[in-house]
Parts: C-alpha cells; structure tokens; sequence
C-alpha cells in the first residue's frame, strides 16, 4: 500500500534537467552556507528572499556588512528587532516577486533566495531576480533539493536546473549542508543580453 503510494508520486515527479559540466569549470565547493557567504561581495546591496526570524539576515549583516539589506517577506512579524530596526535594513513586505519586479535593474550585488520553496515561486522568484543583479552579481539558492525529510517536496532543484539550462549562469559556489539541502550560487554573466 504505502510502495504503491511512494511509486505514484514518483511518477508525477518530474526530472530536473541535467547540469552541463562547462556550468562547473570555475566552482569552488564549501562545507556549509557560512563558508559560501564568506566568499561573496562585501559591503555591497544585497538583498534575501525568505527572512523568517532573521537569523540569518543577522549573520549577513555581521558578516557581509551590507551597505544596504534589502529584505523580502510576506510577514514579518517574527522577525527579530535587531535585524528590523537595522539602519542597513530596507523590508519589502508582500509576495517576493512582486516586490522585487518594481525595483529598478542591476541594483543587487547579491541576492539570498529561501521564500517560497514550491516550483511555480521558485521560477517566479528566478524571473524576477534576475533582472535586479548586477551582471557580475549572484544569485544564491538556499535549499538547492528535492526533498525536505521534515517538510516535504521542494520545487528548487528544478526551478534553478532548468534556469540553469536557458541562462546558462556559470555555477561559482555549492556548499553542504547536513539536511541534504545544499546552497548554490550562481554568477551573472558581465556581458548579457537580459
Ligand atoms: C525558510 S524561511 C526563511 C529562513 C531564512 N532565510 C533563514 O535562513 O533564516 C522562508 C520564509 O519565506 C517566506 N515566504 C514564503 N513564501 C514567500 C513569498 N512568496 N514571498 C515572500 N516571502 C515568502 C516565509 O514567510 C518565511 O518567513
């Protein structure tokens, strides 16, 4: 009963496409997102999609010393007052990617992306990013899976493969985590036609 469960939901799983090798020539693979947030800009406008308690928008802001966070989530009303009351912080309350879609291109060196984890708001979050990073900028996916073993299917292995596929973004960072749930982040071209 429950094989025959598991056998039907795998087959309306749909495949990620395959990630080309050339994507991989110049990524550096770190133990875990700490590490891989060390290696981006520093001091630049930075922005993270999915902010919950704000933890780890605090360790951006210790760490990265954003000379602007931008921070977008639906509510938040959890989120720790040392990170609202920031004078580096900006909130953007709402659905990420309407949020993001009025503010103005190129402006984001990087942007952390761990809102919502389903396919369509990936791929949504995908469209409306990547217009907003600077080319040379990053976009960073938190949770680059399949499977939550607590929460359940995510959509971000797919969204950001098949991304991957049309962009054609070379892949700089990949970092472990001990969830499964790896981080992954990706580099704007400098010369694009987007
Ligand atoms: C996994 S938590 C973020 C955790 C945070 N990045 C961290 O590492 O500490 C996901 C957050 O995304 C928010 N969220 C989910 N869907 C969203 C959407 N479409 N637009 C904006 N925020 C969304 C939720 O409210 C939640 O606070």
């Amino acid at each position: 009963m429950i094989g025959r469960a598991i056998r039907a939901l795998a087959q309306q799983h749909v495949l990620s496409p395959a990630i080309d090798d050339a994507l991989l020539s110049d990524c550096r693979v770190l133990g875990n997102r700490y590490s891989l947030i060390d290696q981006l800009p520093k001091g630049g406008v930075v922005g993270e999609v999915g902010v919950d308690k704000g933890e780890f928008a605090d360790h951006i802001l210790r760490t990265a010393r954003p000379s602007g966070l931008h921070l977008f989530d639906i509510d938040f009303s959890r989120t720790n007052r040392a990170v609202t009351d920031h004078p580096a912080v900006i909130m953007h309350r709402g659905l990420s990617a309407d949020s993001l879609d009025v503010l103005p291109a190129d402006m984001f060196d990087w942007i952390y992306v761990d809102g919502d984890h389903s396919y369509e708001g990936v791929c949504r979050d995908c469209r409306a990013a990547k217009a907003k990073v600077k080319p040379g900028g990053y976009l960073v996916f938190n949770d680059f899976a399949l499977i939550d073993v607590y929460f359940g299917r995510y959509g971000v292995h797919r969204a950001v493969s098949e991304f991957l596929a049309v962009e054609r973004w070379p892949i700089r960072f990949f970092a472990f985590n001990t969830h499964g749930l790896y981080d992954i982040a990706i580099q704007k071209p400098l010369l694009t036609d987007s």
